[in-house]
């Protein structure tokens, strides 16, 4: 009966054709992998301005009705997931790039504006927003924001939480708390954007965001590299981190399982260096001087193959060359396209670890009944590794055995659960792997005093 009277009172809010009721989500979903299976949920709103996502909230808030807040559905540990009594706002149709100022190098933008959109429109102005990752088709800057996505540029331009300057966000009860201006230093008191940033929609809904814009290189350059010990691989790092001062902006490791997995699928990912080697390596440098750039890059690059660091180099010869490089890396559909099932994750953990931890994982996932495949790979200069595990079947036990394998021997090492996909549902018994109990708490305090009644994304991050 409640939800009944939320959606009369919706439909004063918004339009008829802008807030679905539970009979018409047949063509919503919950993820993008998942088109096939309607939404199950009480129904879906969508706004077209900030204050009528206030109004919605005062509205939930008051009914205290749960809210799942939509983007671009790429997110990786089950935050857009939904169940009968919760209602879906998607703020799909907050789709504006409001400003792009390219004296103060700045983009204000609304939600759910898509990231390839924005790299476009930027591309005129010869701009760049840095963010890049594979799903940049689908993911919504809201989406990006609540979830501080990084990506393959993490190295140079930093996670989300560097990259915007000022935000809108609603809160639960629905007050707007909103700071966009354009300015690159504020110390006035606490940084209170940095509560929305990365906290999964929990605290309050991303609506409007001033994003920190870069000039946009001119010259891109790129090569493969291949070695046979991580030892080499953290020796590479700094020797190409020391010899492009500044210009490196992307490193990145691919195991020789995953790269032959990644560079079989079809020609558009044919292998740029033959198999046969441990580790492969993409080493990405942004500049602004194309013949210098490209120069320098390959010096290195012959330096590296003479001094014995490396057995194997390749470098692109054009731009096309650079994107069936970076094609091969991210597309990981490529990896999880022949999984019966699949079982993600984004560790963190110090470099200079990752080359033994990794092994060990790979050692004991092999002596387990029911895995398929095990691919890692990952933006190694951050510390950042993924496993795309394949499984024959969804059984807990399975789940738990794995997530076991790789998520326990990280508190030890100073490592965290996640990098860069954030809790969500799906690791939320594993936050007391990278946060202590009193942090833990702090959370929930926070949790408490901005979402009272607990309707924002409900169960997401705590427990
Ligand atoms: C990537 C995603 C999985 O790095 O985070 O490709
Ligand atoms: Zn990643």
């Amino acid at each position: 009966m409640a939800g009944l009277n939320l959606i009369q009172q919706l439909h004063k809010i918004l339009p008829e054709n802008r807030v679905l009721d539970t009979n018409q989500l047949s063509e919503r979903y919950s993820h993008i992998w998942h088109m096939d299976q309607s939404l199950i949920a009480l129904g879906v709103v969508l706004p077209e301005t900030t204050e009528e996502v206030s109004q919605i909230l005062k509205a939930c808030h008051t009914s205290g009705t749960q809210i799942i807040v939509h983007g671009g559905l790429t997110n990786l540990v089950g935050g857009t997931e939904t169940n009968a009594d919760q209602l879906v706002i998607s703020l799909e149709r907050m789709n504006q790039i409001e400003e792009i100022d390219e004296n103060s190098r700045t983009a204000t933008v609304q939600s759910g504006v898509i990231l390839e959109s924005l790299h476009t429109a930027l591309e005129e102005k010869n701009l760049l927003f840095p963010l890049n990752f594979g799903a940049r088709g689908s993911a919504q800057i809201g989406g990006i924001i609540s979830s501080n996505a990084g990506g393959l540029r993490v190295l140079k331009y930093g996670m989300t939480r560097k990259l915007i300057l000022g935000l809108e966000a609603v809160m639960a009860d629905g007050t707007i708390i909103s700071s966009t201006k354009k300015i690159i230093k504020d110390n006035s008191g606490y940084d209170l954007k940095q509560l929305f940033i990365g906290s999964e929609g929990t605290l309050g809904i991303v609506t409007r965001a001033v994003l920190k814009l870069e000039e946009a290189p001119s010259s891109r350059n790129a090569a493969y590299l291949a070695v046979d010990d991580y030892q080499s691989v953290v020796r590479l790092l700094k020797f190409f981190d020391q010899g492009l001062a500044g210009k490196l902006s992307g490193f990145e490791l691919i195991w020789c399982n995953s790269y032959e997995q990644m560079t079989s699928t079809s020609d558009a990912v044919r292998p740029p260096l033959p198999y046969g080697y441990n580790y492969y390596i993409l080493v990405e440098s942004l500049g602004s001087q194309i013949e210098q750039d490209q120069t320098e890059f390959q010096n290195l690059l012959e330096q590296v193959i003479e001094k014995e660091m490396a057995l194997d180099a390749v470098m692109a010869q054009s731009p096309s060359d650079v994107e069936w490089f970076f094609r091969i890396r991210e597309d990981v559909n490529n990896l999880t396209d022949s999984m019966t099932h699949d079982q993600h994750f984004d560790i963190s953990l110090p470099v200079a670890l990752i080359g033994d931890y990794i092994e060990e994982c790979y050692q004991k996932l092999k002596n387990i009944a029911g895995i398929e495949q095990v691919y890692a790979f990952g933006h190694v200069a951050d510390g950042n590794i993924h496993f795309m595990i394949g499984k024959e079947h969804l059984k807990d036990d399975l789940r738990l055995k794995i997530n076991d394998i790789i998520y326990t021997g990280l508190k030890e090492i100073g490592g965290s659960v996640s990098a860069e996909h954030g809790i969500g549902l799906h690791k939320k018994d594993y936050l007391n792997i990278s946060r202590s109990e009193s942090e833990i708490a702090l959370m929930k305090t926070l949790k408490a005093s901005l979402d009272p009644k607990g309707i924002l994304n409900p169960g997401r991050i705590l427990a």
